[in-house]
């Protein structure tokens, strides 16, 4: 697939194709009829024809007389257009340019379009179509074919910068993917550990550390200590820092899982359950996707990344269930399930950050558990947030990035649960009862209540086994455009 993608801002002299949006429920456009006139009508012929009916990210390719090649992409019904379908468009689209083998691509945008969806929205999102459809993870495969860079123009000058915009958008999230399919083999904890400090060099205005060896001790983060004692890869918190230029307007802390592995330690995973669990990272990976994007688009806020990093194996020195640690806010934890790590791990995050930091929100990321994919699929992630204010900014930013969220509840109920009965809390009840909510209500404990908080279970948006458009199978980023979104605009 493509691995560069940017708008160019000067015209080609001779593009190797031409793009043209087309709906359902309309014929061609005005702008697009002297294109066609020019073109011996072959759009029309093709608008007309049985093949072509311009459902959602349908792609229909002519040869113009002139041997041109014009691409008519479908956008469904005009009434119904939003960025969704313009991110699917994007992904169709790319798919086809790339099997025809297009470096160059015009594109038409016609008054319908830009009535419907506002020029920089409707741009971005078909930006971010063409960034995310055009991602491919072949690094472990001995060929890689076809061309590698695709350059798009428009004369429409704002949807032009929003496809610019959303290409940018579809790096980062490539970029978490990319490290989220990486295998285990090779993306250890200190590779990721590697990633994050190159990621900080490349962008400037990242500031990279790390709490490993010793320090991990000092600072008590029991979680990660235990949880990543039975590995040869050792267990360590990765931190990124972004301080805005000028009066900082708050500071937002993200916590992403970052577990390269998941066997389940010593309550082993089943055969079919282990399969798929070097996902296990894809909240941190989020999380370093999300500070890329925000390295780019500069928000008015400090936003710092933590990333509790570890693999949970399985060897003589493994932690076991029965074993009781204790947090540095005095909060004893009875293991009943080495498989339920990614809150212990969680917990140092979220206990370090807000006493370092204190943040104004905290937010974490993690694919915590298998309840929340039975319960919502892969189409919304499960999300807790008793923050009225916290809340309406994640909506908005789930509704602009397109990545949807479902609110699931958190009380003393469920908070009770947790109570154990040699220590404070057990990681997890005797009970499956409500297992997403026992996570988050976990969780809670080790955030301070005066902060806003909101803990986001991604377990089944994180990756996709079929193609769900603009995804292609594998790791979706899911997180990256939603925390950029948040924090785009953060007051
Ligand atoms: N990493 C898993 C959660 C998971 C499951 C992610 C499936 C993606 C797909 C997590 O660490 C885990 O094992 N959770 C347990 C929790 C239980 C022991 C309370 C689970 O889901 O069963
Ligand atoms: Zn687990
Ligand atoms: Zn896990």
């Amino acid at each position: 697939m493509y691995y560069s993608l940017r708008t160019s801002q000067t015209s080609f002299k001779k593009p190797e194709a031409s793009l043209c949006f087309i709906f359902k429920d309309r014929n061609l456009e005005r702008s697009d009829l002297a294109f066609d006139r020019a073109n011996g009508r072959c759009l029309s012929r093709a608008r007309t024809g049985f093949d072509c009916k311009a459902d959602t990210a349908e792609v229909t390719s002519v040869i113009a007389s002139s041997g041109e090649r014009i691409l008519l992409v479908g956008l469904n019904e005009a009434a119904e257009l939003n960025p969704d379908t313009l991110r699917r468009a994007g992904g169709g689209a790319v798919k086809a340019l790339h099997k025809m083998g297009i470096a160059t691509v015009r594109l038409f945008v016609n008054a319908e379009l830009q009535k419907r969806c506002a020029a920089p929205l409707a741009g971005r999102a078909f930006g971010e179509g063409l960034g995310l459809g055009a991602f491919s993870f072949s690094e472990f495969k001995a060929s890689k074919p076809g061309v590698r860079e695709l350059s798009i123009y428009s004369d429409a000058a704002e949807f032009s910068a929003g496809v610019s915009a959303g290409l940018d958008l579809a790096e980062s999230t490539n970029f978490a993917r990319y490290l989220a399919a990486t295998p285990p083999n090779v993306a250890t904890t200190t590779f990721i550990l590697n990633q994050a400090r190159a990621l900080a060099r490349r962008m400037k205005n990242l500031r990279f550390s790390a709490i490993q060896g010793a320090a991990l001790r000092t600072k008590k983060m029991v979680g990660l200590i235990n949880v990543g004692k039975a590995s040869e890869s050792p267990p360590c918190m990765i931190q990124l820092d972004y301080q805005p230029k000028g009066k900082s307007k708050g500071t937002v802390l993200l916590v992403g899982k970052t577990i390269c592995y998941d066997t389940g330690g010593l309550s082993i995973k089943p055969r079919e359950g282990m399969r798929g669990m070097k996902y296990d990272k894809c909240g941190g990976m989020a999380v370093l996707g999300a500070m890329r994007a925000v390295s780019l688009l500069k928000p008015k806020c400090r936003v710092i990344a933590l990333l509790p990093t570890a693999e949970n194996s399985i060897s003589n020195s493994a932690y076991r269930v029965d074993d009781i640690i204790t947090y540095p806010n005095n909060v004893s934890v009875e293991i009943t399930n080495t498989d339920a790590e990614g809150r212990l791990v969680l917990a140092d995050g979220l206990l370090y950050g807000c006493k370092t930091f204190k943040p104004d929100a905290v937010i974490d990321l993690a694919t915590l558990t298998g309840g929340v994919v039975v319960a919502l699929g892969g189409f919304c992630a499960g999300y807790w947030c008793e923050d009225e204010k916290l809340r309406e900014r994640l909506e908005r930013a789930s509704i602009d990035s397109g990545e949807r969220l479902w609110r699931l509840p958190l009380n003393d109920d469920y908070r009770d649960m947790m109570k154990a009965k040699h220590a404070d809390l057990w990681n997890s009840a005797p009970t499956r009862d409500a297992h997403p909510i026992q996570g988050a209500a976990f969780l809670s404990y080790f955030v301070d209540a005066k902060i806003p908080w909101a803990h986001v279970d991604i377990a089944g948006a994180a990756e996709t086994e079929k193609e769900k458009a603009p995804f292609t199978p594998g790791p979706t980023g899911f997180g990256v455009r939603l925390l950029a979104s948040l924090l785009k605009n953060w007051e």
